[in-house]
């Protein structure tokens, strides 16, 4: 079988890693790839399907080269990693082709990629979120944030790569953040209107389920930690580490979760004539009162995709069919690795998530290896490429490195020194990844 991955980040590495390891797959593409999906994948590095949505018009060129490649190479399945080459309709165009593609259509991604639209649908459907009110004049949400009061939360209303969101203590940083989004462009056009949201208190969890339109399956849950720094300090980043399974995530609020959240969306999502197929990812609070949704993603999760592939025993290839061919009975059972943990410290260049240096010299990638029977180490490549045939950094998250082992504390030991044998200049990662279930385990343990 011939299997192509669309994207080019540390997500699609890790989709590249586990579709490579089925026993169905003769050849693997991916669309542009990067150096680490290169030693698993043939690399179209000129096909640009991971651009974003500000460049929507170049995407969609993009995105109809790649679907000529795929009718030509005859590409039995594509699993798409990026949100925005499904907002753009990615699943649609190869679907009228006749191709078989993993991933909502254009009309389904809505549940990410449009927030308007999906906190409509989670009021329709009385699923529990933040109230919400969208403006596209200040004055107006300025006056919102008066009534209110804080803490409150700042969201432009498009796609901004998860850092389009403030989380505002006092009034006056609401206002001030208010003024940068729509007066002064800071999200460019993903901030044309602001959505101001009640701030939900709790520990969060991302909860994924691969769906066929009408049923899913549940993944292992995971753990982000979006915050820059150590101790959730500082600004969001697209996610600086995850482990998972998350221990915070009990099996009774993943039930919960399950039928008050992922049962009733999907139910919805076919009533209205889209139905959902594809990894449905729910960023979830768990407050006092039960699971809230803070988003959905129309996508696997990043760097939640590190720790949650490895864990999934089962064949990939065999689910993403079963879910782009609307049956996921056809999957058979879905097995998940329920004795390890794992966990991934992400590295990023120093300045990230605001302005970085490119170009610098990665060492030490290939002695990292490691693996055992029980543990293992994977250095999953997330924003770097070959210059003059050495490995260089080329995005603010460099690599995302992941150990599997029989516990959390085990596998971030593992992870931690692996780190330590990788260099680049202005290398930055925080030490302090999983600390909220290593927390747990100390409280848990006898005095
Ligand atoms: P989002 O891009 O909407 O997932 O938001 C990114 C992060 O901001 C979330 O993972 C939360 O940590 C935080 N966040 C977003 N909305 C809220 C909210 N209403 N209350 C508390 N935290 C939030
Ligand atoms: N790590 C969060 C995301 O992929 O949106």
């Amino acid at each position: 079988m011939k299997v192509l991955v669309v994207g080019k980040g540390g997500r699609e590495h890790a989709l590249a890693w586990k579709l490579a390891q089925s026993p169905q797959v003769e050849q693997l593409y991916a669309a542009p790839g990067n150096p680490g999906i290169a030693a698993h994948a043939q690399c179209l590095s000129d096909i640009r399907v991971d651009l974003d949505l500000s460049q929507r018009a170049l995407l969609e060129v993009e995105i109809l080269k790649l679907r000529d490649f795929a009718v030509a190479e005859g590409i039995d399945l594509t699993v798409v990693g990026p949100e925005a080459a499904l907002a753009a309709g990615i699943v649609d165009r190869f679907q009228e082709a006749g191709l078989t593609i993993f991933g909502p259509t254009e009309a389904a991604a809505r549940i990410e990629c449009d927030k308007t639209f999906s906190k409509e649908l989670m009021a329709t459907i009385g699923v529990s979120t933040a109230a919400h009110q969208s403006f596209d004049d200040s004055a107006s949400a300025i006056d919102y944030i008066r009534r209110q009061g804080a803490p409150i939360v700042i969201k432009a209303a498009g796609l901004a790569a998860g850092k389009g969101v403030i989380i505002c203590r006092s009034e006056d940083e609401a206002i001030t953040a208010v003024h940068d989004i729509l007066d002064d462009g800071a999200f460019g056009q993903a901030g044309a209107q602001v959505v101001i949201e009640e701030f939900m208190e709790g520990e969060e969890a991302s909860l994924f389920a691969i769906c066929d339109g009408k049923n899913y399956i549940n993944l292992v849950a995971a753990q982000d930690h979006k915050a820059i720094g150590e101790g959730d300090t500082g600004p969001n980043t697209g996610g600086m580490g995850a482990y998972a399974p998350a221990p915070v995530m009990t099996p009774t609020l993943v039930e919960q979760a399950n039928k008050e959240i992922i049962e009733p969306v999907l139910a919805e999502m076919a009533r209205r004539g889209s139905p959902y197929r594809g990894v449905l990812f729910c960023g979830l609070m768990l407050t006092k009162t039960g699971p809230r949704v803070v988003e959905f993603n129309c996508r696997f999760g990043d760097p939640e995709s590190q720790v949650v592939l490895p864990l999934l025993r089962s064949d990939l290839v065999d689910l993403c069919l079963a879910s782009a061919r609307g049956d996921l009975s056809q999957a058979g059972p879905v097995e998940l690795d329920t004795e390890r943990a794992a966990v991934c410290v992400v590295m990023a260049s120093d300045g990230y998530p605001g302005a970085y240096g490119t170009g610098r010299s990665i060492d030490g990638v290939d002695d990292t290896a490691g693996a055992s029977d029980t543990d293992e180490t994977i250095i999953f490549h997330a924003g770097t490429c070959l210059h003059a045939d050495r490995l260089v950094t080329a995005g603010g998250r460099v690599l995302a490195v992941t150990a599997i082992a029989a516990d959390i504390s085990t596998a971030a030991q593992s992870a931690y020194s692996a780190i330590d044998r990788i260099h680049f200049e202005g290398a930055y990662w925080r030490r302090d990844i999983a600390y909220r279930a290593l927390q747990r385990n100390q409280a848990q343990q006898p005095a």
